[in-house]
């Protein structure tokens, strides 16, 4: 691995951070589901027309797409961040809080898109400095399936010629100014399923009489633990989570039918692959076996996030060059990210930068009501997008 000489972008980054901090609380007060981001993305493309040499277009409905041609030639590089919220109350204290109740900005992305914001107005001040052409994406919603970033694959030219794309996510469990990379494999994909066990009701005296659906269920449960421990090597990942389980409705009665919901996860194609059957056949098995009958609804979320090496080698050095120490060989999450949709079609790696202290409370888990930033961690947000900007468009 090369270590590269430390930009001068640095400084500016850190000039920037009462700008950064103003943009972040303006969207953090001010939070909008995926799909609906419609004030979210007129602020952004409003803040963008403020920047010179940038041209801003709507590639869809609330997405903002910002390009800057360099004065060199070079790579078209896709720095992309996320600008939707969720569906959460929150509980913040401070005066920037949710103006939008229910809706919040609980995973970091008002802090990705004023990073953006903040490599936007670095790169437009010198575009001579830089090779190539930068896109830079503002996506709306990340956390809705099927995503944004898939219809802006799928029915945009944003990733016609593209050389190689970045992204980053901020990250509450990681101390603030550390940059985590990984090559290779680094987010899960998501993908859910829901499960009716079908047995027949009747009275809670009289089980014989009946089959219990509730009883069957619970075995159903057990039974797909087995899948990860007995059916799949312990070198592969994969978990398989029951996340609901309805069924019933009072004491002395055995219900018709229940309800199970769970979502699967693993870095794996051919695994993913596998893991429908295996449920499958544990679902109709267990079923059989008591009498009952079932249905199984699976459905394949997000892909897997595979870092390509080579970006992440490249974004590693720039992290020990931006960073130095602080600069981290990430852990694997299984999480999920539709960041996986550009990687179908360029190179590119999607990294962490901390946003974790003790001390300011920013270390809640993500999606937590009480979720929060350091707000620090966006100068070292906006240092290692710059630098990669300028490094990636190089030849
Ligand atoms: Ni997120």
């Amino acid at each position: 691995m090369t270590t590269l000489p430390s930009t001068t972008s640095g400084e500016r980054a850190a000039e920037l951070s009462p700008q950064l901090t103003a943009w972040r609380r303006h969207l953090h007060a001010n939070p909008e589901l995926g799909f609906h981001e419609h004030e979210t993305s007129a602020y952004i493309a409003a803040e963008l027309a403020k920047l010179p040499h940038l041209t801003i277009t709507r590639p869809s409905e609330t997405s903002v797409l910002a390009v800057l041609k360099g004065g060199k030639p070079g790579q078209t590089v896709l720095l992309r961040a996320d600008i939707d919220a969720l569906p959460i109350a929150e509980e913040n204290q401070f005066e920037f809080v949710s103006q939008n109740p229910g809706v919040m900005h609980a995973c970091g992305h008002d802090g990705h898109t004023a990073i953006l914001l903040g490599v936007a107005k670095l790169l437009s001040e010198r575009p001579e400095a830089i090779s190539g052409e930068i896109r830079m994406i503002f996506q709306h919603a990340e956390e809705i399936g099927p995503g944004g970033a898939e219809e802006l694959v799928r029915d945009t030219p944003l990733m016609d010629g593209v050389d190689v794309v970045t992204g980053l996510h901020l990250n509450s469990q990681l101390p603030t100014g550390v940059v985590a990379v990984k090559p290779g494999p680094f987010m899960a994909s998501p993908d859910t399923f829901e499960i009716t066990v079908r047995g027949r009701g009747g009275h809670a005296a009289h089980p014989e009489e009946a089959v219990d659906p509730i009883a069957v269920g619970a075995q159903v449960i057990a039974n797909l633990q087995q899948i990860v421990s007995r059916n799949v090597s312990a070198l592969e990942n994969l978990v398989i989570s029951v996340t609901y389980f309805h069924a019933g409705t009072t004491h002395n009665v055995i219900p018709d039918s229940a309800a199970l919901m769970g979502t699967v996860r693993t870095f794996d194609a051919g695994l993913r692959g596998r893991a429908p059957k295996l449920i499958e056949r544990v679902v109709k098995g267990v079923t059989e076996a008591h009498g009952a009958t079932y249905t199984l609804k699976y459905e394949l979320g997000y892909r897997p996030v595979v870092n390509t090496d080579w970006v992440a080698d490249k974004l590693m050095a720039i992290a020990q060059a931006e960073v130095g120490e602080n600069a981290q060989l990430a852990q694997p999450s299984m999480g999920g990210e539709d960041f996986s949709a550009y990687l179908t079609k360029a190179p590119g790696a999607y990294f962490n930068v901390g946003s974790g202290n003790a001390l300011l409370e920013s270390d809640y888990p993500h999606h937590h009501p009480r979720f929060t930033l350091d707000e620090e961690s966006l100068v070292t947000g906006v240092r290692m997008l710059h630098a990669a900007a300028l490094e990636l468009g190089k030849r």
